[in-house]
């Protein structure tokens, strides 16, 4: 099983404001579900708060340090390794981490594949997408989208591949 990051970070590293995505990509969370469809995808607690019942056909692992935390639709884990293991052992061949900041810090080191949007904005975030060596990285692939429609900004979603 590799484990693979998925996130959306603006021009300051910046993934979310005020508990919530802050725009809106509506050809990102297609290229999202396309990606994630019939995978795990582990997340934290609050991040599980913002997807809850809008992620079908994946299977949620969702970290809390909280024994009495309860999902409706995921699997609750008091530890990533616990989560990996649940993954591993159900068969799983690509776990996508998809947040958030803490759960990207943890998984960082271990991630073969990372699939970043960079949206083209500065959304004054509250939390930011962990620090990280871009030359530990090598560009597989690279999809510019433009502003308009759905889309509230200009991105680009590249998919990387750890080097060595
Ligand atoms: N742009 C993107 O790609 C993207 C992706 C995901 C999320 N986001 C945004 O990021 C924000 C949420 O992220 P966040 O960093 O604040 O929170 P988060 O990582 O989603 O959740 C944090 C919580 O997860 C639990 N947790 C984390 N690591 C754990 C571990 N190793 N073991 C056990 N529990 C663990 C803890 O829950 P307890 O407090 O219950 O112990 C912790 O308080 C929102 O604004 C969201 O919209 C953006």
């Amino acid at each position: 099983m590799i484990v693979s990051l998925i996130a959306a970070v603006d021009e300051h590293g910046g993934i979310g404001r005020n508990g919530r995505m802050p725009w809106r990509l509506s050809d990102d969370l297609k290229h999202f579900r396309a990606l994630t469809l019939g995978h795990h995808v582990l997340m934290g607690r609050k991040t599980y708060a913002t997807v809850a019942g809008r992620l079908p056909g994946r299977k949620l692992l969702v970290l809390s340090h909280n024994p009495a935390f309860r999902a409706d639709d995921a699997l609750v884990f008091a530890s990533f390794e616990a989560a990996l293991a649940e993954a591993q052992a159900a068969g799983e061949d690509e776990l996508f981490v998809i947040g958030g900041a803490e759960v990207f810090a943890r998984a960082l080191p271990l991630a073969q594949r990372f699939y970043l949007t960079r949206v083209n904005t500065v959304a004054d975030c509250d939390v930011f997408f962990p620090a990280f060596d871009m030359g530990q990285w090598k560009l597989l692939s690279q999809q510019d989208f433009a502003a308009g429609g759905k889309n509230d900004h200009d991105f680009t979603i590249f998919e990387l591949a750890r080097k060595g």
